[in-house]
């Protein structure tokens, strides 16, 4: 078997083109340009990246992006008091701040400061605890777009069984509430799970964000699974590459992502979808519902 490529590009330009149209509607039904403020906090190189690739992203299409820096031992109530000035600017509709945070800072006082309406990273417990009943104002964007690279290439969920191979608070933990409010059967495997291989083999459906080089071979992956790679690795000859073995894989799987081209256009664009609701809810807050087309954030979970 070979398996078909699930090109996050692909399906990521299908959405943006979308997600224009609303951009378009916000400007000639309210005057209003969705804005997105990225924080950047410290030197991670690997955080800077991130953060270019979602702001070169804005522009196309038609979001308007303020990236704010700060110092890694930039004062907490700075920080926080800064954020909250951001939570009552009207060209502001959406706040991110770039995970991880320098080692001493409190990551939960910093998102916490993030108001609800402005949460487009999903990250707020508001937004965190509705996955467990499937009622959120956003979802966090790397599951939220791995959801539709399943829906678009038309792969059920109900009923498969999903294994998701780590189980951090940005994807592992909210990827399984997400996959059980659709009805899977889900194992959650991470760094302290013994025997990993007893559980990928059982998956219909695996996504693995663990983060490390080479963890899924080849002989503990079901043929005709559909295969789901959310790490970025560099491989010790330099290129990007995930967390499972791509060309012993895909001989066995029946879908899989690449890495680079497969979930990570699509996490920036879930966090486009994000933004441009947030300014849509922003209008309706202040304006009063109005002649808007559907939420955007609906429309991008639909159709293919
Ligand atoms: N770091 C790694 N992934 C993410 C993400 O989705 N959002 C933010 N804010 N930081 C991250």
């Amino acid at each position: 078997m070979s398996a078909r490529i699930l090109d996050g590009r692909m399906i990521g330009r299908a959405i943006r083109n979308r997600i224009k149209v609303h951009v378009d509607e916000l400007f000639r039904v309210a005057g209003v340009i969705p804005g997105l403020a990225v924080i950047l906090i410290g030197e991670d190189p690997a955080s800077r990246v991130n953060v270019t690739n979602k702001m070169k992203a804005c522009p196309d299409v038609g979001i308007r992006s303020t990236l704010i820096e700060h110092a890694k031992d930039v004062p907490a109530e700075f920080l926080v008091e800064n954020i909250r000035r951001l939570n009552d600017d009207p060209a502001t509709h959406g706040i991110l701040v770039q995970l991880p945070l320098p080692p001493h800072h409190d990551v939960r006082a910093v998102l916490h400061a993030i108001s609800v309406e402005r949460d487009v990273d999903g990250f707020h417990l508001y937004n965190v605890g509705g996955l467990v009943v499937g009622d959120t104002i956003f979802s966090p964007c790397t599951p939220f777009g791995v959801m539709r690279i399943l829906d678009h290439a038309g792969l059920p969920i109900e009923g498969r069984n999903v294994t998701m191979v780590g189980a951090s608070a940005i994807v592992g933990k909210p990827m399984a509430l997400m996959m059980m409010q659709r009805d899977a059967t889900v194992a959650v495997c991470h760094a302290k799970t013994r025997d990993l291989a007893e559980y990928t083999i059982l998956a219909d459906v695996l996504v693995v964000a663990a983060g490390v080089l080479n963890l899924i071979l080849p002989q503990m992956v079901r043929t005709g699974a559909v295969v789901i790679d959310v790490g970025i690795n560099r491989s010790p000859d330099g290129r990007l590459v995930g967390d499972v073995n791509f060309e012993g894989i895909s001989q066995k799987a029946s879908y899989i992502t690449p890495v680079p081209g497969g979930v990570g256009p699509m996490t920036v664009t879930m966090l486009l979808a994000n933004t441009v609701s947030a300014a849509r809810r922003y209008v309706e807050r202040t304006r009063g519902p109005s002649i808007f087309l559907q939420d955007v954030t609906q429309l991008a979970l639909q159709g293919r």
